[in-house]
């Protein structure tokens, strides 16, 4: 768990990249929604480079610095790229209205869109898998709540109560509107995510709002439960042994209506501690979607104690 001042950083980071993306999307596009481009790039500039970078430049790095981080170090990278990353929102501001127009200048806010967004996705990058864990080394324990403390008054004196909370909102309602909902399953191939899904020591089984049995993985591996095609398309009554239709039933009830969202189980099974879970699907509007049900052997994790940092021969 990192401390609550990393956390509030790295959240400013997922809006700001959500904000980057959808852009980056939308000018891919032929028919290009602008009124959702210039909002974003306000939020941008609002929520990127008047709230967070300023939490950045006016507490975070000089406090990195006065605990005897070196000047010349990642935080004097830091600051040069706030000040690119200025110029370039300054230049795209200043170019959209005609951008909007002009199909030429169209290309030109496109590439340096581009050039900006390859930027700061990279700088956000270095600042979560590199600056911030190394600063934990130079903050001490009384910092962590004055970090946080600050970071809230920086936010509540630039854009007012509930900044954060507004600007997140703003960024996934037009994630909607836009149509651009940033699924990062949709750039793998279908075999790698059928591979990945059989490399968890999990079987997992999804049932859809129909209550037909659609997927499990492991489709040509041992199974704990074995389970052929031909159970695919049928009602996930037919496919459970009848003392517990019952149960099934009733949470697959339950959670259709909204009460339940997950069911778990733990059985002793041919020389296994099975952990049987079920978690209700849902779309982003909280519509059932179906249920998963994840079957695992938990013996091997039972006598876990301590820690294991080191790795296993291989
Ligand atoms: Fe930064
Ligand atoms: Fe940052």
């Amino acid at each position: 768990m990192e401390e609550l001042y990393i956390k509030l950083l790295m959240d400013d980071h997922s809006i700001i990249e959500k904000a980057l993306v959808i852009i980056e999307r939308q000018l891919e596009k032929s028919k290009k929604n602008w009124s959702a481009i210039s909002t974003l790039l306000d939020v941008l500039w609002d929520y990127g480079e008047t709230c967070h970078n300023m939490k950045e430049e006016k507490v975070y790095f000089p406090l990195l610095l006065e605990r005897g981080m070196p000047p010349q170090g990642p935080v004097a990278v830091m600051l040069a790229e706030h000040q690119k990353e200025r110029d370039y929102l300054n230049k795209l501001k200043s170019l959209l209205p005609e951008a909007k127009q002009n199909k030429e200048l169209e290309q030109e806010f496109s590439n340096i869109f581009g050039e900006y967004s390859a930027l700061t996705k990279d700088h956000i990058w270095k600042e979560n898998d590199i600056l911030y864990p190394m600063g934990r080394k130079f903050v001490q324990p009384d910092d962590v709540p004055y970090l946080a403390t600050e970071f809230k008054r920086i936010e509540q004196e630039s854009l007012g109560v509930g900044a954060y909370t507004r600007y997140k909102t703003l960024v996934d309602a037009l994630e909607k509107e836009t149509g651009e909902r940033i699924n990062l399953l949709a750039s793998l191939p279908i075999d790698v995510i059928s591979d990945m899904l059989d490399a968890l020591p999990v079987e997992l089984t999804f049932v859809d709002a129909e209550d037909r049995v659609r997927y499990f993985n492991k489709l040509d591996k041992d199974k704990i439960f074995s389970r052929t095609l031909s159970a695919v398309g049928r009602l996930v009554q037919q496919c459970h042994p009848p003392k517990s239709i019952h149960l099934v039933n009733q949470i697959i009830q339950e959670m259709k209506e909204g009460k339940r969202e997950q069911a778990t189980f733990w059985i002793h099974f041919n020389g296994m501690y099975l952990f049987i879970a079920y978690y209700a699907v849902r779309d982003e509007n909280g519509n059932y979607r179906g249920v998963v049900e994840m079957v695992q052997d938990v013996n091997p994790y039972r006598a876990l104690e301590g820690e294991k940092r080191l790795l296993d021969e291989s």
